[in-house]
């Protein structure tokens, strides 16, 4: 992979204008002085909350458990108030053993290598990043679902390129706690899965918003779906004539054709369309079953 160390720059550039003026660098877990502690504590209550809700949860927890060490000393019955209502019990458990498992195996440090923080129970590549990041300032990028959205749009547009994570972890210069943020502030405010493309600083560059044109010509995205020989099923079926004269089972507006289940030969279906609605089909096999699925 290689990318032009100009539109890196540039992708950077305006990241960090956007962050200056629309970062969320009042979260508590942003403040100076961030420990390790402090950052997984943070990145656990994320993975199942909206960080609106998760500011109260963490800083209760923090004001009672200031350390792993006063966490890993509590007991369930102790700990529990302090996480009640973010659901998934088991998450809360591994939150605990993880604090025990520091404070045995590792003195009450959180180690300082992505690979044996992978070790610790909860915590996979995602959270060893973030912590390695926000709280040792290491190069590390938090490539969650958001962070691929973003680099893969800007950088590769709709294709579905595999992301050389390594390759942008040495090529970005911008120190990590910032733009780690960045990304994730950008991803949650403009480059959200249904982007907000006509307001975003990086449009100029950005290989999606390039391909909007192509898009639009797109159908629909498509999922393939298996059906059974047994199943009963209705199908929505779109006429076309030389994909230029699209028919309509409505006169006026245009509403695909509903086959009701039990139609199933081709001959069944051409009588169907003759007798309902006067039209004479070719009906061909579909390439494969596909169904639907708003974007
Ligand atoms: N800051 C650090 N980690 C974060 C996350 N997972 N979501 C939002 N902001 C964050």
């Amino acid at each position: 992979m290689s990318i032009r160390q100009e539109k890196i720059t540039f992708f950077e550039r305006y990241l960090m204008d956007f962050f200056q003026k629309a970062g969320r660098v009042e979260l508590p877990w942003r403040k100076k002085g961030i420990t390790p502690y402090k950052v997984w504590v943070s990145e656990i209550m994320l993975q199942q909350t909206q960080v609106s809700r998760v500011i109260g949860y963490y800083t209760k927890l923090l004001k009672r458990f200031p350390t792993v060490k006063t966490l890993a000393k509590a007991s369930w019955e102790e700990f529990l108030p302090y996480y009640q209502g973010l659901g998934y019990y088991a998450r809360g458990r591994n939150m605990l053993l993880a604090a025990q498992l520091i404070v045995t195996e590792y003195g009450g440090a959180f180690p300082r290598n992505h690979a044996t923080l992978q070790l610790i129970p909860g915590i996979g590549p995602y959270t060893a990043s973030a912590i390695m990041s926000f709280a040792y300032g290491d190069k590390h990028l938090a490539w969650d679902t958001n962070l691929k959205r973003v680099v893969g749009r800007f950088f590769f547009g709709s294709k579905k390129a595999v992301i050389n994570e390594r390759y942008f972890e040495t090529k970005f210069t911008t120190p990590r706690k910032k733009l780690n943020a960045a990304l994730m502030d950008f991803g949650s405010a403009l480059c959200t899965a249904r982007p907000k493309c006509e307001a975003c600083p990086l449009q100029s560059r950005c290989v999606y918003y390039q391909e909007r044109g192509k898009r639009e010509l797109l159908p629909k995205k498509t999922r393939a779906v298996s059906i059974k020989e047994h199943d009963e099923v209705q199908t929505v079926v779109t006429l076309h004539e030389k994909h230029r004269l699209y028919f309509s089972s409505k006169e006026k507006v245009y509403t695909p054709f509903t086959l009701p289940s039990g139609y199933i030969t081709r001959a069944d279906i051409k009588a169907y369309f003759e007798k309902k609605y006067n039209l004479i089909l070719a009906v061909r096999p579909p390439h494969e079953l596909l169904i639907q699925e708003s974007v």
